[in-house]
């Protein structure tokens, strides 16, 4: 098995290949068709609900199978199924950790008949009960306020007694809302290939950043799939680290040989 390359096929027979190899991933982030018929050069993302939720858990089992005893599933989704998505994972056995949200400033609507939408629900479900890697440090946030950090700020701690709390200099811990722009527009033209759904960098760069398992060098050590890689944005953020010294393993599925080429430019442009 190569990692560090896209395989162009189909993911509903790739994945059970795998199983039937023994693979593992510490890692499955992943952005399937979200059943909007999007045209993606197929037929995916025009299913029946019936059948894209048949697809959906046929799918989402797989992916079980195939974590690492620590891993996770990071899978991306959108508002009008998502609760399906998440009742799926449940049903599998999965263990629930964050319902995380992709907000965008920069959408934009086609109808005045509803609020314009401005976030992709991403659900992260562990193969654990209770372990699994979240790199709370490697994805701090500055904080909001200077104002507060001024001033000691004082807390009761568990029996009562007064405590100081002291502001951490690597700034606040990460919300589960991730704002990064989307790729619309002039200012991110470098950037966005003809793929449709094609993901920022930066926001799956954090993902990789929070997720990724580490080595005791403090380097990223794991291995990640995604099973429908689309213009390879995945494959591309995971190089983009590599080439700062880190040891990811990552594998890209897709259906779409155009696809597998824009990824494929893509990563020979690192
Ligand atoms: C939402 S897009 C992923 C976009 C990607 N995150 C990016 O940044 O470019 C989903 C992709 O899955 C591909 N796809 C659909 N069904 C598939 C299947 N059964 N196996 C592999 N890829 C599939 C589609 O062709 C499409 O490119």
């Amino acid at each position: 098995m190569d990692y560090n390359c896209v395989i162009r096929g189909n993911s509903d027979e790739i994945l059970q290949k795998f199983v039937d190899e023994g693979l593992q991933f510490d890692l499955i982030c992943t952005d399937p068709p979200y059943n909007l018929n999007k045209d993606f050069g197929n037929d995916s993302d025009k299913l029946e609900l019936d059948d894209f939720l048949k697809v959906t858990q046929r799918r989402i089992e797989l992916c079980k199978e195939l974590l690492t005893p620590t891993g996770s599933i990071l899978w991306f989704g959108i508002h009008h199924y998502i609760g399906f998505i998440q009742t799926i994972m449940y049903n599998a056995g999965l263990y629930y950790r964050r319902m995380n949200i992709w907000y965008y400033e920069n959408g934009f609507s086609r109808s005045s008949k509803a609020p314009l939408t401005q976030y992709e629900p991403f659900l992260w479900f562990s193969k654990a009960k209770s372990k699994w890697t979240y790199n709370v440090d490697d994805v701090r946030v500055p904080y909001k306020s200077t104002e507060r950090l001024k001033t000691p700020v004082y807390y009761k701690g568990k029996n009562g007694e007064k405590k100081m709390w002291t502001p951490n200099p690597n700034g606040a811990m990460r919300g589960d809302v991730w704002a990064f722009p989307t790729l619309a527009g002039k200012a991110y033209a470098k950037e966005k290939t003809e793929h449709p759904t094609q993901k920022p960098e930066a926001l799956i760069t954090e993902l990789i950043k929070a997720y990724c398992p580490k080595n005791n060098d403090g380097l990223y050590e794991g291995t990640i799939l995604d099973p429908f890689h689309g213009s390879g944005t995945l494959g591309v953020c995971c190089e983009k680290l590599n080439k700062q010294g880190h040891h990811i393993k990552w594998v890209g599925i897709e259906l779409e040989q155009r696809w597998c080429d824009v990824a494929n430019e893509r990563l020979s442009k690192i």
